[in-house]
């Protein structure tokens, strides 16, 4: 099965080869959907420049040699010199029916790289927040994407599980009791702990023995490796995986404890970082820190703003990690592509770090790192979202309230299940619905939380494609037909039943769309249309009570691959895909 826009490209581009010689044979040939036919080719207007003729000669040189008549029924030159391309209605139903066949439904298999991929990285002993949830939802749709398309994929957890406010929260450890329930709290509502220490440490006095002063102490045994304080650490890293393991559980990622890769394990790392950039004379002291000053950095004033490496206290930063991080990913990785999926406001930090690494040759031309911006959610009043009273909101909670609300919509609609079925329905729609709202929008900008409409059962939601794929299995299940079975042929002739084939044929090129530019809105955008397409398709095709055997049999085989497009692309996405609704 291939992708029209890809055989219309490959035929145009012969076509421009053999009308203007050999150099032109790579020229993009601009295939676009058009609004007059299926395709329109624009390269005649790029090409007339260039060749210093007038589009309309152009077009009629390239339509000289332009070799489509297997796959398109009319060809013609239009307005200023597109070319308006129809496909036949025989090669729609001939590549349709081939996807009926084929595991990846169009995808294509791409030469294998290795894909390090840093995503949803939340710190120790806090809650993580909505940001983290969306790092995470996007992050493990990239990864689940690059993986369907032939990569290795290496998921990165760069939790935050090292810093100076681990004095503070080994000492309140140690007062609580390693197993009490205050203890514990960090497995459920890690940022009541956390606050516990930290009142504790605000309200210290400075005495020898008191809170801070015993805190600060914890933080130098804990660099210098002190075993007693290692233990202690290591404890409150486990109960903090407790709780992320409750959260990725409950959105159903792919993140395991394989995967993490935190900042501490670069701790051995970070002296030879720093030595090397200054030796190789790209860091130098500045006000007792040593910094790395690059072109082009620039703050108010033109001031050159310093990516600080070693504080002038000794300490290492969160930069100079993330050094270590590029150096481990190309050296011990062998990463030939690096994505980070991290909030939008990190983008200078980003930038800063992958110069000095450039700089310091630890990452080569060849090497391409990718910041995956991030943007906010906000709350209905446009602020970063909150809680009522100004407390960050607990993503659990967030959580359990969308299958709350998904679970009264489905005891309404469906009255008819047993309790756990309606459970079950609830659990995929609400989770389903909330990663959604994530990845239908643009994932660097701003969206706002709003569970009614990401609930919604119309509109680009999670529960309308949801809806789509347990509508065609219903239609299997009535006409007591195995889906897997059916063999075709497909045949096209509706109107609607074209339409629905040739959206089925965009399913390849769109997922490697989402792969080259790590957009995963781009996949839903195209199953929010897949599943208009099928809505207007029902309209004017019954399936069932199609008239002839034939017709029918070609109807469901439609429906079948149009079932398998939109599970498939919804496990992309990460989205379940309930059997009924
Ligand atoms: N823990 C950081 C935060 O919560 C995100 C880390 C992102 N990854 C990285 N390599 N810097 O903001």
């Amino acid at each position: 099965m291939a992708d029209p826009q890809e055989v219309l490209s490959r035929r145009v581009q012969s076509a421009l080869g053999a009308a203007f010689g050999p150099e032109f044979a790579d020229t993009d040939p601009v295939i676009r959907p058009s609004q007059f036919a299926d395709y329109q080719a624009n390269a005649a207007l790029a090409l007339a420049k260039r060749l210093g003729r007038k589009p309309r000669e152009v077009s009629a040189a390239i339509m000289e040699h332009l070799d489509v008549s297997d796959v398109c029924r009319d060809v013609e030159v239009s307005g200023p010199g597109f070319i308006n391309l129809t496909l036949r209605e025989d090669w729609i139903a001939e590549q349709a029916g081939r996807l009926l066949t084929d595991d990846r439904l169009g995808v294509p298999e791409q030469e294998r790289l290795n894909i390090p991929i840093d995503y949803s990285a939340p710190n120790v002993a806090k809650e993580m927040h909505v940001g983290h949830l969306r790092t995470t939802v996007v992050g493990d749709s990239l990864a689940r994407t690059l993986e369907f398309l032939g990569h290795n994929v290496v998921r990165q957890n760069h939790i935050g599980d090292w810093g100076t406010p681990f004095g503070m929260l080994i000492e309140h450890l140690l007062e609580v009791g390693e197993a009490s329930d205050e203890a514990d709290l960090l497995t459920t509502d890690p940022n009541a702990f956390y606050q516990a220490a930290r009142n504790k440490f605000d309200a210290s006095g400075e005495g020898q023995d008191d809170f801070a002063a015993r805190a600060r102490r914890r933080v130098v045994a804990l660099q210098g490796g002190d075993e007693e304080t290692l233990r202690l650490w290591r404890k409150l890293v486990g109960l903090s995986k407790v709780y992320f393991n409750r959260v990725y559980t409950k959105l159903g990622v792919t993140l395991t404890d394989e995967d993490l890769a935190g900042e501490s394990g670069y701790n051995a790392m970070l002296a030879d970082v720093c030595d090397e950039l200054e030796s190789k004379g790209i860091a130098e002291i500045s006000d007792g820190a040593l910094c790395v000053f690059l072109d082009g950095f620039t703050g108010r004033e033109d001031k050159p703003v310093p990516l600080i490496i070693r504080k002038s206290d000794g300490g290492y930063g969160y930069a100079t990690t993330d050094l270590a991080t590029v150096r481990y990913r190309v050296d011990d990785l062998k990463a030939d592509r690096i994505l980070y999926v991290v909030g939008a406001p990190q983008a200078m930090h980003f930038k800063m770090v992958w110069a000095t690494a450039r700089k310091a040759g630890w990452l080569p031309e060849s090497v391409e790192t990718t910041h995956v911006q991030i943007g906010n959610v906000l709350g209905s009043d446009g602020k970063i979202l909150r809680t009522r009273s100004g407390a960050p909101v607990r993503l659990m909670q967030l959580l359990e309230e969308a299958v709350e609300r998904a679970a009264a919509v489905v005891a309404e609609n469906r009255p008819d299940l047993d309790a756990e079925s309606r459970a079950e329905i609830a659990r995929k729609v609400g989770i389903g619905a909330v990663k959604y709202a994530d990845l239908s929008v643009s994932h660097d900008t701003e969206y706002v939380f709003d569970f009614d409409r990401m609930l919604a059962l119309t509109g680009n939601t999670g529960p309308y494609l949801q809806y789509a794929q347990a509508r065609i299995r219903s239609i299997f299940r009535k006409g007591e037909v195995d889906p897997a079975r059916i063999e075709g042929p497909i045949t096209v002739s509706e109107r609607a039943e074209r339409d629905l084939a040739l959206k089925l044929l965009g399913f390849g090129a769109v997922v490697e769309q989402v792969g080259d530019l790590l957009q995963p809105h781009r996949l839903s955008t195209y199953l929010f249309e897949l599943a208009q397409t099928l809505t207007a398709f029902y309209e004017h095709c019954p399936v069932l009570t199609a008239e002839t055997d034939a017709e029918r049999e070609s109807r469901l085989a439609l429906v079948a691959v149009a079932l398998r497009v939109l599970v498939r692309g919804l496990d992309l996405l990460g989205v379940e895909a309930p059997e009924y609704m």
